[in-house]
């Protein structure tokens, strides 16, 4: 089965709208020359597989050269390829290979920051303090004796400061690790730089972009202190000195008509972590399409706490005409099947969500119902690859195969985002991640992934993979999951009922006990079993028809 062609139509224009949209981290996807790092031939050998899943559109992480000091998000060139992932070439075919099977193709821009071996920054380091080319970055004169102390207290993502000082004596500002310095959004030069990469891969066919970091590209010119111990991702109060700044919209609007210029539209959507009630400023039809609904995956699988989190969600895009999104994994935070196993599910800080005891059965089991939730749910989804197939988070790579920059960073005390990037899919390691074999994937595989394979999900009749298929035919073909009718039933306390269109139900049983189908309904789908009486499991979620 493949996907309908993309059209012209209003409706194929607005794909975005309901679009599942599956999250390929290019390094660990699939490896077409074996070397051991996922690469373009790899994506291009399983876009069928992508297809027969019946998602609508693939999100490649950066794929660009770099350094890979941050697994790609530190780009030192823009319009090209990694060499270990391909060539434009090879990106192109993709391009219209995917389209030919009904896919869309969304990149991953990274407009906060560059790698430091970009020409750009090395260009700033040879000039002199003042000169235009430090101008395009952030840099400035310490405090103190010399010029020796930091410009303010700001911390770094991966840890410590989020300033490095430069051979000549100033120092230069990253929000993430010293290989990625900030730009300076204040320079025209910067926007138009970014302006004309957008045109660049628009030109050569992608569908859209995802925004990195979409709501800490502008700062405080100021850089006022801030007075706070760490990093907090999320602007705690008014008025932060780097994130969530309103000179951002005057970006993301001329993006948009960028986007638009296009006959067929182009999407944005963004990674901004805002607090809440500020995501739909991000939205509308003069800036961005969509946004990531990072509330929905961090939010504890808990009835109460979900339904509070779907009904903010789906009220507040309203007001922007905006779709809601879904999402419970991406390369950044543990796998689902992981936190779910876990007494606290939601996600909290990397520090405290390391090294808990994990039950696999039951995170596998609550995966399953949040899963067939999720895709119940009006509006755009998005899977992280490898989540169809149950995967779960590696906990215990070895220290020396430790590649996140949190790692080193955090001196040795926060294990970083590795353990949900390690590359997937044969039977014996590299399970089918490379198609030669010759060399072991760049991160160490468990053993028993061997039962996690495409091909043993594809035996199973009742695997997770079986699963994601099932439910995302349903929300192609059914009419009443295509729209974007949604409304909360009564339902015991402790689970969620809400119908779609016009007698479509969901119900998810959080309730720790059996519960009762809704009157006069029917399964249509569920996420496990029901008990021998026709109830409703445990951690389980059902979707019916009205009888
Ligand atoms: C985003 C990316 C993350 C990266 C960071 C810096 O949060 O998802 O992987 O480390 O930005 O670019």
């Amino acid at each position: 089965m493949t996907n309908p062609t993309p059209t012209h139509d209003a409706a194929a224009d607005s794909w975005w709208r309901s679009a599942t949209i599956y999250q390929v981290y290019i390094r660990s996807f699939a490896d077409g020359d074996g070397d051991g790092t996922g690469d373009i031939a790899g994506l291009r050998s399983r876009l069928r597989y992508l297809a027969h899943l019946g998602v609508d559109a693939i999100w490649i992480n950066p794929w660009y050269p770099s350094p890979l000091a941050d697994g790609g998000y530190d780009v030192s060139d823009f319009r090209d390829i990694h060499p270990a992932y391909g060539t434009l070439d090879e990106a192109r075919k993709l391009i219209t290979e995917a389209h030919g099977l009904g896919l869309r193709v969304i990149l991953d821009i990274v407009p906060n920051h560059v790698s430091d071996q970009h020409a750009w920054f090395q260009e700033a380091l040879a000039a002199a303090p003042g000169s235009p080319e430090r101008k395009r970055f952030i840099f400035r004169d310490g405090k103190g004796e010399n010029g020796s102390l930091p410009p303010n207290d700001w911390h770094a993502a991966f840890g410590g400061p989020t300033w490095t000082r430069t051979p000549d004596g100033q120092w230069y500002l990253h929000l993430f690790a010293p290989e990625q310095p900030d730009l300076n959004w204040d320079n025209g030069e910067v926007r138009a730089e970014f302006e004309s990469i957008l045109r660049f891969w628009f030109d050569l066919g992608v569908d859209g972009f995802r925004i990195d970091v979409a709501h800490g590209m502008v700062k405080d010119p100021a850089l006022p202190d801030l007075g706070l111990t760490e990093f907090s991702v999320i602007a705690h109060e008014d008025g932060h000195p780097h994130w969530d700044r309103d000179g951002v919209h005057d970006v993301f609007r001329s993006w948009r008509a960028i986007a638009d210029s296009y006959p067929d539209p182009r999407v944005f959507v963004a990674e901004a972590h805002v607090r809440p009630g500020r995501l739909p400023d991000y939205l509308g039809a003069d800036e961005l399409h969509t946004a990531f609904n990072f509330d929905f995956l961090k939010c504890a699988l808990e009835a109460d706490k979900l339904r509070e989190v779907i009904d903010r969600t789906i009220t507040d895009l309203a007001k922007v005409g905006a779709p809601a999104t879904w999402v419970l994994s991406n390369h950044d935070e543990a796998r689902h099947v992981t936190r779910y196993g876990r007494a606290h599910t939601g996600v909290t800080t990397p520090a405290l969500d390391q090294g808990h005891p994990t039950d696999l059965t039951l995170g596998t089991r609550r995966a399953r119902a949040a899963a067939l939730l999720m895709l119940a749910l009006p509006g755009g989804a998005y899977i992280y690859q490898g989540e169809e197939l149950g995967l779960y988070e590696v906990e215990d790579l070895p220290d020396s195969a430790l590649q996140d920059p949190t790692w080193e960073r955090s001196g040795h005390t926060v294990r970083g985002r590795d353990g949900c990037r390690v590359p997937w899919t044969g039977d014996t390691p590299p399970f089918g991640f490379s198609t030669f074999g010759s060399a072991m994937p760049w991160l160490p595989q468990p053993d028993d992934w061997k039962s996690y394979t495409a091909e043993a999900n594809q035996a199973d009749r009742t695997s997770m993979l079986q699963l994601y298929r099932s439910a995302l035919r349903l929300r192609r073909t059914n009419p009443d999951l295509r729209g974007e009718e949604f409304r909360w039933l009564d339902s015991p306390a402790g689970t969620l009922l809400f119908e779609r269109g016009n007698g479509l139900l969901c119900a998810v049983n959080l309730s720790g006990r059996p519960i009762p189908l809704p009157d006069a309904t029917s399964p249509l789908l569920a996420s496990g079993p029901l008990t021998k009486d026709g109830l409703l499991t445990a951690d389980t979620t059902v979707l019916l028809h009205r009888d």
